[in-house]
């Protein structure tokens, strides 16, 4: 009896092991960059019980979180009011003719960007450009990475990086890169040798069993890959060809050190995109957020405060917002992507919904560190926003309003300043920036290396330069305002309540300055709008509004003890799909 009463004892036991922490990860079109899999909700399987099968990976040791360091503001730096401007390379400006966009090319456009004077308007604006993966790689996309150190030779060589960054300090622009640290090429020589010898020093910089482990990844994917060489596995959260790098391994965190050391000093970097970093360790089937991951941004923020001071950090927290991202603040990097604010923004931009939006901003106010955020429209890996706007260019110009009005740092990806389209797959969304007319849409003088969009021949920049009512011309006058209005730039940020939820409006305010953003989103008129504030922050008294974008004559606003605001009507009307910014003077 006792016998049986021990067995059933260690029955239990046995399966209350098998019950692994689970990942809930959000669907992550991300994933279709380099696989044909379609995503679909995360369906994680619990973990098997690292004992119950010799042949499985030992179990690593869970981490408990470490105690956050004490919430410190964010050094003021470049980044304070700073718009970023994202360029895919391969596609941006072909400077040699063969097809492929190049860091010369990117040299030669960098006027197009920002041509260093202030009071020119014929530039974007923009301080800052992103590159995605620069550093040599086998894909089109540079996300599977071969060398570290290098420069991809189809974009041209270290010493172009280096001219690249002195041309652009010149201009005031800085200059940040992609960088992948989540894992490398299948065909980077570290994995090779890995792969060929269990014995190489490299093998325990990736993740390696026996059996396949029983778990998918969080795109339903299957991250357990069969060796090509042996009965083995082998570990990559996005797809074969992209084998994770293992964090566990101090010599592998050295590589991330030295790797950021080096795009830092040696070659002029003023700062990472950190691609991918929420996957960056897992614990057996919890493949995103872990506090292992936690733990480690924490050490990489305090090697860079260390060691490299002033670099600036953007993260990936892909479709993160006020749910998971606060866990990454205050200790972690700089600022993360923001994508509930994008989702929301094109949202209103097509659909009318400006309470959506304001709810999404009101909720990362209210959840995240102020200004430590990136709000955009799209990026690299989602739909074209003018695909999703039905190319309509009053659609365009009210998300570019909607966007360029945020607190945090926005950024715009290459060609949604003139309306560029595409739609998945991801090289549909990366195709060649749009010039001119001419054949290869002025990008190169070659057989450009993916087909340019169709519309490419009557929308491009030169054309719309010389319209002063383009999206162009549009995107240039709100990065400039943005930049140089400091409300704007810097500003607190208060929703104001607004009877017709179409109608977006709220203030910007720092020190003395102070504007009103008004939007209607809707497609139709917004009559007699009534707007109101229990507290605005603005100082009682009666504001004068006088328009920094758009034209219209706005009434006298009154603000009440405690910054109250009651029923205020700016306009009569607000016409269908405009938006204006006041500024305030009391
Ligand atoms: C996220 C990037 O944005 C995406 O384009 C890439 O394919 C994956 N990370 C993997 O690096």
């Amino acid at each position: 009896m006792l016998r049986l009463l021990i067995r059933f004892l260690l029955l239990l036991f046995v399966l209350s092991a098998c019950t692994a922490p689970v990942a809930q990860a959000p669907t992550n079109p991300a994933a279709t960059a380099t696989t044909s899999a379609t995503p679909a909700a995360a369906t994680v399987a619990p973990a098997p019980s690292p004992t119950s099968d010799p042949r499985l990976p030992t179990a690593p040791p869970r981490i408990t979180p470490g105690p956050t360091a004490a919430p410190a503001p964010i050094a003021a730096g470049w980044w304070d009011g700073s718009v970023c401007y994202e360029i895919f390379v391969r596609s941006f400006y072909d400077s040699d003719g063969d097809g492929i966009g190049d860091l010369n090319g990117v040299i030669e456009k960098l006027d197009y960007v920002n041509d260093g004077d202030t009071n020119s308007r014929r530039d974007l604006g923009a301080d800052c450009i992103w590159l995605m993966p620069i550093a040599e790689s086998t894909s089109y996309h540079g996300y599977d990475v071969t060398d570290y150190y290098t420069v991809e030779a189809d974009y041209g060589t270290n010493e172009d990086f280096k001219r690249l960054v002195a041309e652009a300090e010149q201009r005031g622009i800085k200059i940040i890169i992609d960088l992948v640290l989540n894992h490398t090429s299948v065909e980077h020589p570290w994995f090779q040798q890995a792969l060929g010898d269990p014995k190489s020093p490299y093998r325990d910089w990736y993740l390696w069993s026996e059996i396949r482990p029983n778990y998918r990844g969080p795109f339903n994917n299957e991250v357990w890959h069969q060796s090509p060489l042996g009965d083995e596995f082998y570990y990559g959260l996005f797809w074969s060809g992209m084998p994770d790098l293992n964090y566990r391994n101090p010599a592998v965190t050295e590589f991330a050190e030295e790797v950021s050391r080096f795009w830092v000093e040696e070659m002029g970097a003023a700062g990472f995109r950190l691609d991918a970093i929420k996957h960056l360790i897992e614990y057996q089937a919890a493949q995103s957020d872990t506090a292992e991951t936690h733990n480690w941004l924490r050490e990489y923020r305090q090697f860079l405060e260390r060691d490299l001071p002033g670099t600036f950090t953007v993260g990936e927290i892909f479709d993160g917002g006020p749910r998971t991202l606060p866990n990454y603040y205050p200790d972690q990097l700089d600022f993360y992507f923001e994508f509930e604010i994008a989702r929301n923004t094109r949202g209103a931009a097509d659909l009318g919904l400006g309470r959506g939006y304001l709810d999404a901003v009101t909720a990362a106010m209210e959840t995240l560190p102020f200004q430590r955020f990136s709000p955009f429209l799209t990026n690299h890996d989602q739909n074209r926003v003018m695909s999703e706007l039905d190319d309509d260019i009053d659609k365009a110009k009210l998300a570019a309003l909607a966007l360029l009005t945020l607190p945090g740092m926005p950024f715009v990806y290459y060609g949604e300043e003139i309306g560029m389209l595409g739609v998945k797959p991801d090289e549909r969304i990366r195709t060649p920036m749009q010039w001119t007319s001419e054949g290869g849409g002025g990008f190169t003088s070659g057989e450009p290396w993916q087909a340019l969009q169709e519309d490419y021949v009557v929308k491009h920049v030169a054309q719309q330069d010389e319209d002063p009512n383009s999206l162009l011309n549009t995107y240039r006058e709100l990065i400039h305002l943005h930049r140089a209005t400091a409300a704007l730039a810097t500003g607190d940020f208060v929703a104001l309540e607004s009877d017709n939820s179409s109608v977006a409006a709220f203030i910007r305010r720092t020190g003395d300055e102070a504007v009103l953003v008004l939007i209607n989103f809707e497609d139709a008129p917004a009559a007699t709008p009534l707007l109101s504030s229990a507290g605005s922050g603005l100082s009682a008294g009666a504001y004068t509004l006088r328009p920094l974008y758009g034209e219209a004559t706005a009434e006298i606003l009154t603000v009440g003890d405690a910054g109250a605001i009651t029923d205020y009507t700016p306009l009569a009307e607000i016409p269908a799909r405009t938006g204006y910014i006041f500024g305030l003077t009391r």
